[in-house]
């Protein structure tokens, strides 16, 4: 059989837009000629991964990444080359003709997908067997109907120790592939059934392709986990995975609303009494990155988790990342005995809308969370402390204070104490003494090392450290040139406008070496405790840097001179007098200097 053409490589290429395919995958934003989106590919909290229309190529400016539809595909998928071009080809209705994939053409993300492909079938087959009797019939009295177990392939895992393991084609499947993927565990060098009288739920991703299973035992035993799951492999990252997703992304998408639940029962009674729109969380703690899967279908999305306690805290963690994401987050509370299941089955379809009509959002239900009006003032202090630490790091500071403007109204406080609060504590106070901190050593000296901070300074929105910079800071001071340079871009750029938030710097910078340089910048500014007294600490070395190095050069000329008495006493002087000026740096240099 013959290999796929370069022609049709390059047609298939041409068929596919990069931003297109890769905006099927995470959320661009176009700024400028490209696209920017935080890297899929590493943890980022600014916006270096950029991608081109007009070149059709993607690259992280942070971690390097980059090429092209093709090389996208494979990274992002973990697909080898030909696998991609073929997904490719699928995308764009490109017919290809028979090609030969060898053995190192398969990657074992497709090996996983098959070995758990024919798992689902085997598990399903037997919850309809003799073997799957007694499960089929719990399914039944849970309120499952046939229909909803076919539609969602769920299965028995029949009471022995080697019912799969048997069974899979040990010449088609590779005993790694099989011992990876989950399904078997192993103990004493023997190899057996990871999952054992359980009744099965497959999970899949959003191609549809099964990467793992929770199972759940019938048995009423406190003693043995209710559920055990695969755990976590290649093709599946459970912090990323919403069970039910691939089969109601459609419907969530027209209904821009999503109802997320914590369990797969949940899910599927919740499904099955025409609330289409749903996902499960499975019980994991709710991930940013479930919150931006979520943005990419919904704009609403009500969290409907038990009544318990233990439900009402995850609620709360869950709102703040979906809130967090700028997702409209709505909050159906149940009564403390129930759970989405329960409820439905109790009080029925009709009764469960009219509790979704009736959510609440966030705001009001963090209110009713804390009980804050039955609490004393101190409680209510500290309650406070608490959701403005959430806060503070909801990446978006216009959003952020959207939010505080909410809380005021609710809350019944003064909006404008809680901004204050909110920019007060911003950064964490840790030490009385900060040093200046810098991950990369080729600086020369120690004033190098604070030109390189002093610029950091000027990216984290803080306004007084940029007032003050404005005022004391100019190109002129920085004696390491390429930081003259670019402190020069940052401050015209913060001087234009002074709440600028640091991601939005770089886009104002034209010369591609500066930008660069500043995304990698923003991208360190996690390292930066205390801005101000770090800023005041910057500029006083740098002032004893360029002392000393008068002074070294005082020295250099007392060498050369020394037969002239006269003006040998003059630099002698001279040298005294930097001296006392270096001494005095410490009282002139405090935090006064801030106030301008
Ligand atoms: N879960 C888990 N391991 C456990 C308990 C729970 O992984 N030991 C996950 C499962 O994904 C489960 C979800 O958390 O679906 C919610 O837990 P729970 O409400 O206890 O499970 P249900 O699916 O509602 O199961 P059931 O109604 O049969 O008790
Ligand atoms: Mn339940």
């Amino acid at each position: 059989m013959p290999k796929i053409s370069e022609h049709k490589i390059e047609q298939i290429k041409n068929y596919n837009d990069i931003v297109d395919v890769i905006s099927s995958y995470i959320q661009l934003k176009k700024k400028g000629q490209n696209y920017w989106a935080r890297c899929p590919f590493h943890d980022e909290k600014t916006a270096s991964f950029s991608v081109s229309a007009k070149k059709q190529i993607y690259h992280c400016f942070g971690c390097g990444v980059g090429g092209n539809v093709i090389n996208f595909v494979m990274d992002y998928e973990k697909l080898t080359f030909i696998e991609s071009v073929k997904e490719l080809a699928e995308r764009a209705n490109i017919e290809l003709e028979e090609f030969s994939v060898s053995e190192q053409e398969i990657s074992d993300t497709t090996r996983f997908y098959t070995i758990n492909e024919f798992a689902v079938d085997l598990y399903h087959k037997a919850l309809f067997s003799s073997k799957g009797k007694k499960p089929l019939e719990y399914l039944i009295k849970r309120g499952l109907s046939k229909q909803t177990i076919e539609k969602f392939k769920i299965g028995y895992a029949p009471d022995e120790w080697n019912y799969f393991n048997e069974q899979y084609d040990n010449k088609k499947y590779d005993l790694n592939v099989v011992k990876n993927s989950g399904l078997l565990s192993e103990s004493k060098g023997k190899v057996y059934d990871r999952f054992r009288d359980r009744i099965m739920f497959p999970i899949y991703n959003l191609k549809d392709k099964p990467i793992a299973f929770g199972g759940r035992t019938l048995k009423n035993d406190k003693n043995i986990g209710k559920y055990i799951n695969t755990p976590e492999t290649k093709v599946y990252h459970k912090s990323s995975v919403l069970y039910g997703l691939n089969i109601t992304k459609d419907i969530i998408r027209k209904a821009k609303e999503v109802l997320i639940v914590e369990g797969y029962m949940d899910f599927l009674q919740l499904f099955q009494n025409g609330f289409t729109n749903c996902v499960a969380c499975s019980g994991t703690a709710f991930t940013n990155q479930h919150g931006k899967i979520i943005l990419r279908y919904a704009e609403t999305a009500v969290l409907i988790y038990d009544g318990d306690d233990a439900g009402q805290k995850a609620t709360l963690r869950a709102g703040y990342v979906l809130t967090s994401q700028k997702v409209n987050c709505k909050i159906l509370v149940l009564n403390k005995k129930d759970d989405p299941d329960s409820f439905l089955q109790n009080y029925g379809a009709q009764k469960f809308q009219e509790k979704i009509d009736n959510s609440i959002s966030f705001v009001p239900f963090l209110k009713k969370y804390y009980k804050f009006d039955k609490l004393n003032a101190t409680r209510k202090a500290s309650v406070i402390t608490d959701i403005l630490d959430e806060i503070r790091q909801f990446p978006d500071q216009i959003y952020r204070e959207m939010i505080i403007k909410d809380i005021a109204d609710e809350f019944g406080l003064e909006y404008e104490s809680l901004l204050k609060q909110l920019r007060e504590k911003s950064y964490k106070t840790v030490s009385n003494n900060p040093k200046i901190h810098i991950r990369e050593k080729k600086f020369k000296n120690q004033s190098e090392a604070a030109q390189y901070q002093l610029i950091q300074l000027f990216l984290i929105n803080n306004n007084i450290v940029r007032k003050a910079g404005l005022k004391y800071v100019t190109p002129e001071i920085f004696s390491h040139k390429f930081l003259a340079e670019v402190v020069g871009r940052v401050l015209e750029v913060v001087a234009k406008n002074e709440d600028i938030l640091p991601e939005q710097i770089p886009d104002k910078i034209n010369d591609e070496k500066i930008r660069r340089f500043v995304v990698r910048l923003i991208m360190d500014l996690d390292s930066i405790i205390e801005p101000e007294k770090t800023f005041v600490a910057c500029l006083k070395q740098i002032e004893k840097q360029m002392i000393q190095d008068q002074y070294d050069e005082l020295s250099v000329q007392i060498e050369n001179i020394k037969n002239d008495d006269k003006a040998h006493l003059k630099l002698i002087k001279e040298q005294i007098k930097l001296i006392k000026e270096k001494k005095e740096l410490d009282s002139y240099y405090t935090l006064d200097i801030l106030n301008v």
